[in-house]
């Protein structure tokens, strides 16, 4: 059977590999993403100081020689193919297309300027094309950044790193180069919830503890009474920090438990002039899980940018069933439904962040493809039979819309490229950042 699948981060390419290496069915793969660059957030979201996780990507270029898969770069579905065209061209379809897009905290003020969403942070650093063009401000002292999620993390450390430990990254030469002139010399990481509720994962709060020329900052009031289950959890980490005593001339990375911003405050230039932050309690809720209350008590906190970095959500795409109030693919454990009669759509599936919403850990996405992939094999008797056009076909249906799509052999000559480019500056790579740009590279330019 011949399955197209939307999305090349870890998700699809799991799904491929599951595919493509089951003895019971013989499968061609076409992985299709709108970049021409491939590994989703491994390439867009994993920060650039981790190049340990990015080598996951070495088994996704291992998928991408099988003879039966083929890469399909710059195309977008909703733009430049439809739903239909896939169901046209192929058996099965899956969509791995992520959660792109960001949760907001439905406060006064969150538009004005120095007030940006961490995924616009994140992408604009790690070079993705989309945020190329964003702005950021780092003549500022003080920034507060929403949130208690490894993506806070990621976004306190890459402000608080020196400019000797961003060389040796792949961080896109505009940020290396803004960040240069930074000023910015505390970082304050707000929870809404206690310590012991946060988010983020030990090794990645443990690693704040280690930064070159910052230290981390903990009341040791916000841990009076806290019990640790597990040893090196976080409550315990958190403690050790409350226990230092910070370098004199080191930049400050602080940790604020239980309080939530309900305003940014604007100066007359129209950007951020403060945060109010409201004073939190915890309640417990009928299910036993903990919430956080506000209990009226208000302070402003002094900064000059926020970040929030609460949570992403999926995009919606022309013709494909979107759940409203969870923000991903509408599915039943892998299979598409219709949101609003729960039927199944057939040989439609779903798998990652789309799926499941934006949590959990690349790894984990390898038994939950395999999962999903062992439902399509279980539906597809008879699928099969349905005749397509030839597999070539698509090809040509792109280039006579003027898709200028790429091939993983395109990609694997960009790769050199950018890879030749890093080594300028001792990194491991130095991305190129813009779609006309990688297309020219690649000869592919109009
Ligand atoms: C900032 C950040 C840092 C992270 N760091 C780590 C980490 O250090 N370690 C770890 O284990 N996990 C990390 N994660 C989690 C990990 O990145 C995710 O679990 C994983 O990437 C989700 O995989 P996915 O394939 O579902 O989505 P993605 O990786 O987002 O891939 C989706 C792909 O779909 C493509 N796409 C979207 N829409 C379309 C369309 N319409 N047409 C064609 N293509 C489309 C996108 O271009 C993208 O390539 C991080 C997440 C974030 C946000
Ligand atoms: N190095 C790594 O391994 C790495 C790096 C980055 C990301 N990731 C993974 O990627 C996934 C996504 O990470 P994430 O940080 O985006 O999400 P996350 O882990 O879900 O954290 C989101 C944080 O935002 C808070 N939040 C949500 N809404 C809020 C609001 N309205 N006001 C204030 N705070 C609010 C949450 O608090 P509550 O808990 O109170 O809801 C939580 O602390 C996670 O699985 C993460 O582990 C991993």
């Amino acid at each position: 059977m011949r399955v197209a699948i939307i999305g090349s981060g870890p998700a699809g390419f799991y799904a491929a590999e599951a595919l493509l290496k089951r003895p019971d069915v013989r499968v061609d793969v076409d992985l299709f993403d709108r970049l021409p660059t491939p590994f989703g957030l491994v390439r867009g979201g994993v920060a650039p100081d981790h190049q340990k996780i990015k080598a996951v990507t070495r088994v996704f270029t291992s998928t991408a020689g099988r003879p039966t898969f083929r890469f399909f770069g710059n195309v977008q579905l909703g733009r430049d193919v439809t739903v239909e065209d896939l169901r046209r061209h192929y058996h099965q379809i899956v969509f791995a297309t992520g959660n792109e897009t960001d949760r907001r905290l439905g406060i006064p003020g969150e538009g004005v300027w120095r007030c940006t969403p961490a995924t616009v942070f994140v992408g604009w650093y790690n070079g993705h094309p989309d945020y190329r063009q964003a702005r950021f401000d780092f003549s500022v002292r003080r920034v507060a950044v929403v949130g208690n999620g490894n993506v806070a993390v990621d976004v306190a450390r890459i402000l608080l790193r020196t400019r000797a430990e961003l060389e040796r990254t792949d961080i896109a030469a505009h940020a290396l180069e803004a960040l240069r002139e930074s000023q910015v010399r505390e970082v304050f990481m707000l929870g809404r919830r206690g310590p012991a509720q946060a988010a983020f994962t030990p090794p990645e709060l443990r690693e704040l503890g280690k930064l070159e020329a910052a230290d981390p900052i903990v009341d040791p009031a916000d841990l009076e009474g806290l019990a640790d289950p597990e040893p090196g959890g976080n409550v315990e980490i958190l403690r050790e920090f409350a226990a230092r005593r910070p370098r004199p001339d080191a930049k400050r990375l602080h940790f604020r438990f239980l309080v939530s911003p309900t305003e940014v405050l604007a100066d007359a230039e129209g950007g951020v002039a403060g945060l109010v932050l409201e004073r939190n309690r915890l309640e417990r809720k009928p299910d036993g899980g903990l919430v956080a209350r506000g209990t009226g008590a208000t302070e402003v906190l002094d900064v000059g940018m926020v970040l929030p970095a609460v949570g992403y959500a999926a995009d919606r795409i022309p013709g494909v069933p979107y759940d409203e109030k969870a923000r991903i693919v509408a599915n039943e454990d892998g299979r598409v439904v219709d949101p609003a009669t729960r039927a199944v759509v057939p040989d439609a599936y779903v798998v990652g962040w789309a799926r499941s919403g934006p949590q959990g850990l690349i790894g984990e996405h390898k038994k939950a493809s395999a999962q999903v992939v062992a439902h399509m094999v279980a539906d597809s008797a008879g699928v099969d039979a349905r005749p397509l056009p030839p597999r070539e076909a698509i090809d040509d249906l792109l280039r006579a819309r003027g898709v200028r799509f790429v091939s993983f052999d395109d990609w694997r000559r960009l790769d050199e490229v950018e890879v030749a480019r890093g080594a300028r500056r001792g990194a491991p790579r130095d991305k190129v950042v813009d779609v006309d740009a990688m297309l020219e590279i690649l000869g592919k330019a109009p």
